[in-house]
């Protein structure tokens, strides 16, 4: 069994509208292909919600930093199709460049506020292109659901958004980040590294949970941040952009662990710069109880 391939704006609307004649609902799963467990996890999520799921596989280059880059995206249509046939999604929409982007195409979705920062500050440009092409897929598709990785943590922020912002009606949907056994989360990137830094990955991982128990246990945020940043050095890793802990809510930059967060890294491992990010819970007193500011929401939900 094959999935159908699409390639025109003109003939997903009128599948869709098909679709919604008889009232059934979508969903759509936003990739760049490459598919791995990380993607098709989403693929299974958008299943259970909706009775509709289009794939879309587009290398936007509008998101890319270096030509380089994107030129060595890894471009893979047939074994992603392959892979997506078995889950059941119902349409992969592949279209080209043109496509997307026909002559004289001259409009930028550009997101404040949670897109500065973080990637934002090393990567200019990058999430005005994912929210052009994301805005575009959005009213493409007419989807009622959309599903993102966690993984893509300040990603998944910006699409919430511009969503909201715009009066898109979909619902944004956040999946958890799928890791390889040894913890190091998926990425089509992850093919890149040589043997020798393959090895040295997961200690990212390692690293960000080891310092977010700590946080979580009370530790000062900046000694806590400063040792990671050694120990990521110490891991192999040439330079890193960031280390930083954010309320998972907002993205706030958070001095203290007061309320949920989330402590968001990006690092280079040879060529080849690797993101990731993992929850902290809110720091606890000695008796394990909760922090001031949980402690008096909590009182206050008692109440
Ligand atoms: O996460 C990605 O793969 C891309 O940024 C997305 C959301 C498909 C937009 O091009």
């Amino acid at each position: 069994m094959k999935i159908p391939v699409i390639r025109t704006v003109k003939e997903l609307r009128a599948t869709t509208a098909e679709w919604r004649k008889d009232g059934l609902s979508v969903a759509v799963v936003p990739t760049m292909g490459a598919l791995h467990e990380g993607h098709l996890s989403l693929v299974r999520a958008a299943r259970e919600r909706a009775d509709r799921v289009i794939v879309t596989l587009f290398i936007n280059p509008k998101q890319f930093n270096s030509t380089d880059d994107l030129a060595a995206y890894p471009r893979k249509e047939e074994e992603d199709a392959a892979k997506l046939a078995p889950l059941g999604a119902h349409i992969l929409f592949a279209p080209n460049a043109d496509e997307m982007y026909p002559e004289g195409f001259a409009t930028t979705v550009s997101v404040g506020g949670v897109s500065e920062g973080l990637c934002g500050a090393f990567r200019p440009g990058h999430f005005d292109g994912v929210a052009t092409v994301v805005t575009k897929l959005f009213l493409q598709t007419g989807a009622d659901l959309a599903f993102f990785g966690e993984k893509d943590f300040q990603q998944l922020h910006v699409v919430r958004r511009l969503a909201r912002d715009l009066d898109i009606p979909v619902e944004i949907v956040a999946c958890p980040t799928i890791r390889e056994e040894d913890g190091l989360a998926m990425s089509s990137r992850n093919g890149r590294l040589s043997a020798a830094e393959r090895k040295a990955a997961p200690r990212i991982a390692q690293i960000l949970f080891e310092t977010a128990a700590q946080i979580t246990a009370g530790s000062s945020v900046e000694k806590a941040l400063a040792d990671a940043n050694n120990a990521l050095l110490a891991a192999g890793c040439q330079q890193v952009e960031y280390l930083e802990l954010r309320a998972d809510d907002d993205l706030a930059p958070l001095a203290e662990a007061t309320r949920p967060a989330r402590l968001l890294v990006a690092a280079w491992l040879g060529g080849t710069r690797l993101i990731d990010n993992v929850e902290v819970a809110p720091v606890q007193d000695a008796a394990g109880a909760l922090g001031e500011k949980e402690r008096s929401g909590t009182l206050r939900a008692v109440a």
